[in-house]
């Protein structure tokens, strides 16, 4: 039994998605353990598109059971909306196969609203946040003022708290010229939400346990991405939960030894949405053609995506924090035809090379990236379907990559279908068993 934690090492939209689907024909559980529908997971099957937001993306493989965790914030008419979708898709997302922690907190209706009036109030210095009401349902839970999914349970109770959150939002809606939350309204509408949520609310802690002394194998699954993290991300330009490895522990409540191995998944470039800084992004038409080719557009808020470069200051930093034993590289397709190919090896700072990616983002914004510059590929990647099948000056390219973050490569993927990755020799070797997950891909 062999549980791994997979998770985005730069500012999300790393390939996630893909990646979770890939390798769940390996694993019994896919568990996702923080975020919210703030996600925006893509997964191609046999030309067909599926995006994911809430659900963990182990979901299209019939067979595998998807743990939303305590960590998570969950809107009901966004999870029923996806299992909507799915069902319209000819996925079945019913309570067999999704099991929603009842420590998981609820976005309540007054969370998009109040998030509106900050980025707002922010101005120029918004944090650009995919407006779901995902940080303020954190910031009630932290003020011991969410609700979980728990209260459910008893309506006596649901209506007990959302009058006591009404009593301390309502003061802050009079000063901003808002009228007073309806609590009628509110109950009658989570009311409905509780007779629908109920077949899916399960201990998640409990279940876990259950699974692991069965001897089933669990993939963690992380969204967003290291960079994003609250604690250990370019703060405040952040999600507002725990995107980094040790989010798995407290978002389903799994002690550290139940991660066996992490698997930590980087673009061959570098994206971002939202503001924030970002070293080597592209403001030409370098970066414009990357977006292009790469179809760098949220799947959640269509924006388009920030590019540029890889940036091996900052995965190093992500395979630090996260205690990443491989990587799996995406997208380098899109990087096929540039002459050049640079990649950011350090920062400078007034004048002085940094030992490291810094955690304040007024300095990361003031730094200057060193780049190397490594041969481009001319060859598409499309079609490899072993290491020998890829191009020598990519080859070179990963292990240049390897060096300079001090993490193998496991995995590299060359395009957006399962079939399309090229698994690297033995590197996943006793945490996945990569014969299913083959044979899975190809069929
Ligand atoms: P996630 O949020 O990390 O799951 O990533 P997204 O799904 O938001 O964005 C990644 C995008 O890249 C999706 O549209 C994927 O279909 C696509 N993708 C994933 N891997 C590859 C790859 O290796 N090559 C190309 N060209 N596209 C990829
Ligand atoms: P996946 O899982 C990319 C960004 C937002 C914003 C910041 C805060 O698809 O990789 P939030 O709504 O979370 O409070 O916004 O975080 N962000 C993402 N960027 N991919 C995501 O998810 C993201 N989820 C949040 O753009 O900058
Ligand atoms: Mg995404």
């Amino acid at each position: 039994m062999a549980n791994l934690l997979v998770l985005g090492m730069q500012w999300g939209d790393e390939g996630k998605g893909k990646i979770v689907d890939l390798l769940t024909p390996a694993f019994d559980v896919v568990a996702r353990y923080q975020g919210g529908h703030n996600a925006g997971h893509t997964v191609w099957v046999g030309g067909r598109k599926i995006v994911l937001h809430l659900i963990p993306s182990g979901i299209l493989h019939p067979g595998t059971l998807c743990v939303i965790g305590n960590g998570l914030v969950v809107s009901p008419a966004a999870f029923f909306k996806e299992v909507g979708d799915l069902g319209a898709q000819g996925v079945s997302a019913g309570p067999e196969r999704i099991a929603l922690s009842r420590g998981a907190h609820l976005i309540m209706p007054w969370h998009p609203m109040t998030e509106r009036l900050s980025e707002d109030r922010r101005g120029a210095k918004r944090i650009g946040t995919t407006c779901r009401g995902i940080g303020p349902a954190y910031e009630d839970k932290a003020a011991r003022l969410g609700i979980r999914a728990g209260d459910l349970a008893d309506l006596e109770v649901l209506r007990e708290k959302i009058a006591e959150a009404a009593a301390a939002k309502d003061p802050v809606f009079r000063v901003c010229g808002l009228p007073p939350l309806d609590i009628e309204a509110i109950f009658r509408e989570y009311a409905g939400w509780a007779e629908k949520l109920g077949p899916y609310l399960r201990d998640v802690p409990l279940l876990l346990e259950e699974r692991m002394k069965l001897g089933q194998n669990i993939l963690f699954e992380g969204a967003q991405g290291a960079l994003l993290d609250l604690d250990h991300g370019t703060y405040p330009y952040v999600t507002s939960s725990s995107s980094t490895a040790g989010g798995a522990a407290t978002g389903l409540g799994v002690g550290p030894r139940a991660i066996h191995g992490v698997l930590g998944i980087t673009k061959a470039y570098t994206t971002r949405v939202g503001s924030g800084p970002f070293p080597t992004e592209l403001l030409d038409e370098t970066g414009r053609t990357i977006a292009k080719r790469g179809d760098e557009y949220g799947a959640t808020t269509g924006r388009a995506r920030r590019c540029g470069w890889f940036d091996a200051v900052a995965v190093r930093y992500a395979c630090r924090v996260n205690g990443v034993d491989r990587i799996a590289l995406t997208k380098p397709d899109v990087l096929a035809g540039f002459a050049e190919v640079p990649v950011c090896v350090g920062y400078r700072y007034k004048g002085e090379r940094l030992k490291g990616f810094p955690p304040e983002p007024w300095v990361l914004e003031r730094v200057e990236p060193e780049y190397r510059v490594l041969p481009g590929w001319p060859e598409s990647l499309h079609g490899a379907s072993g290491p020998e099948g890829l191009p020598k000056a990519f080859a070179e390219y990963v292990r240049v990559l390897e060096d300079l973050v001090e993490t193998r490569v496991a995995i590299v993927s060359t395009g957006v279908e399962r079939a399309e990755t090229v698994f690297l020799d033995g590197a996943l070797a006793g945490l996945v068993d990569l014969a299913r997950v083959r044979a899975a891909a190809a069929a």
